[in-house]
């Protein structure tokens, strides 16, 4: 047996310690939660998509009481972003997240099948993809790449036949 270790890196800072640009693209996170439809959980999320083209693409989480048919806001941003500009690559995506039943102490991090489907689109163009995930506190978390938030991402070269 064999020891491996992986080196991830990321950044934490406080709001204001950010460039303009990804200020604006929280600021836009935080705006969009107020649009979650989230009855169930009190929970509101909000992500913003900074596009090559400088587009804003905005999502907000969308529950369903058959649970499982809701949607978490950043496949929201994602997909509606692949959806309307299939070519045109993502710089930044931004999180931010606000509960109406508990104060959120760190900020929230995407679950894994966010994280999968941000991995997918990072791979396609190549070019990493910054994440930037926000508390209510202004409390900032950085990955320069999605790859630094799932190394292990499911990646399609495993479903070739060799
Ligand atoms: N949720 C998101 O939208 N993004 C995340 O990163 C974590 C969870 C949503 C899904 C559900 O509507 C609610 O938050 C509670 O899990």
């Amino acid at each position: 047996m064999q020891k491996e270790n992986i080196e991830l890196s990321f950044f934490r800072a406080k709001l204001h310690e950010l460039s303009a640009v990804d200020k604006d693209l929280i600021r836009s996170a935080k705006q969009y939660l107020l649009h979650a439809y989230a009855p169930y959980s009190g929970f509101l999320v909000g992500s913003s998509i900074l596009l090559d083209n400088g587009e804003i693409i905005n999502g907000s989480n969308q529950e369903n009481v058959a649970y499982p048919s809701g949607l978490c806001a950043e496949r929201v941003a994602l997909f509606y972003a692949a959806s309307q500009y299939p070519d045109i690559g993502i710089k930044t995506i931004a999180v931010s997240a606000f509960s109406k039943n508990f104060d959120i102490i760190d900020v929230v991090s995407p679950c894994g099948a966010c994280r999968q489907v941000m991995a997918e689109y990072e791979d396609k163009q190549v070019e990493p993809i910054k994440v930037i995930l926000h508390s209510p506190n202004d409390d900032v978390l950085i990955a320069n790449k999605v790859q630094d938030l799932l190394p292990f991402a499911f990646k399609s070269p495993y479903l070739r036949k060799y």
